[in-house]
């Protein structure tokens, strides 16, 4: 069994990222021997990194950012689903990240879910440096979702061409971390 965090990567209070998660979540549940178990970094509630060591050097004190940062450990793959804000991710993703020791994603597969107006290509785009810096391994395919065309009624509605997309790059995801569980 692989288990894979689907993290929330917004955390305003009508973010549309909680439907968008939670469909990933119910996705790649249905994929053979997958756990997924969604991650809300609004519900960890993080301060602003402010730690005396980088996690590189050392864990986390902060009791929230700890907590996260050990949440992560435990799970053998990752999919982050992120909107873009400004070009790039969130700064409470970003912020939530600066959290992580390096073995949080490293030897891990990763999966990439952007969204917006313009599909959240650049919030994907950043993601992929990010997790790289982890030693992380960012699975391909990733899914791009579009507001233009994904949202009905203000309610997350994926058009039918996404059917597959998620078990697609989980699969992919699972192949990753299971060819690297030897070196975690
Ligand atoms: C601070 C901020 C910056 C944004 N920047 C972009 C952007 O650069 N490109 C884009 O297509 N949409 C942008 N948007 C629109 C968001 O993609 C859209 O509001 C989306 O619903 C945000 O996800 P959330 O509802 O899960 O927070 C931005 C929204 C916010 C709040």
């Amino acid at each position: 069994m692989t288990r894979v965090a689907v993290v929330v990567g917004s955390v305003r209070p009508n973010r549309i990222a909680t439907s968008i998660a939670q469909w990933v979540v119910d996705q790649a549940s249905a994929v053979e021997g997958v756990e997924a178990e969604l991650v809300d970094i609004a519900a960890y509630d993080l301060p602003l990194f402010a730690e005396e060591l980088p996690p590189m050097v050392g864990a986390p004190a902060n009791e929230a950012g700890a907590a996260f940062n050990q949440a992560m450990q435990s799970f053998d793959a990752v999919v982050f689903v992120a909107p873009e804000y400004n070009y790039s991710i969130p700064g409470a993703l970003k912020n939530a990240i600066d959290y992580l020791e390096p073995r949080a994603l490293a030897n891990k597969g990763v999966g990439l879910v952007g969204y917006s107006y313009s599909n959240g290509i650049r919030a994907v785009e950043h993601l992929k440096q990010i997790v790289t810096g982890f030693g992380g391994v960012v699975a391909s395919p990733q899914v791009y979702l579009s507001l233009n065309t994904d949202v009905a009624d203000g309610a997350f509605a994926p058009a039918a061409y996404h059917d597959g997309e998620v078990p697609a790059m989980v699969q992919a995801v699972v192949a990753r971390s299971e060819a690297l569980a030897c070196l975690r």
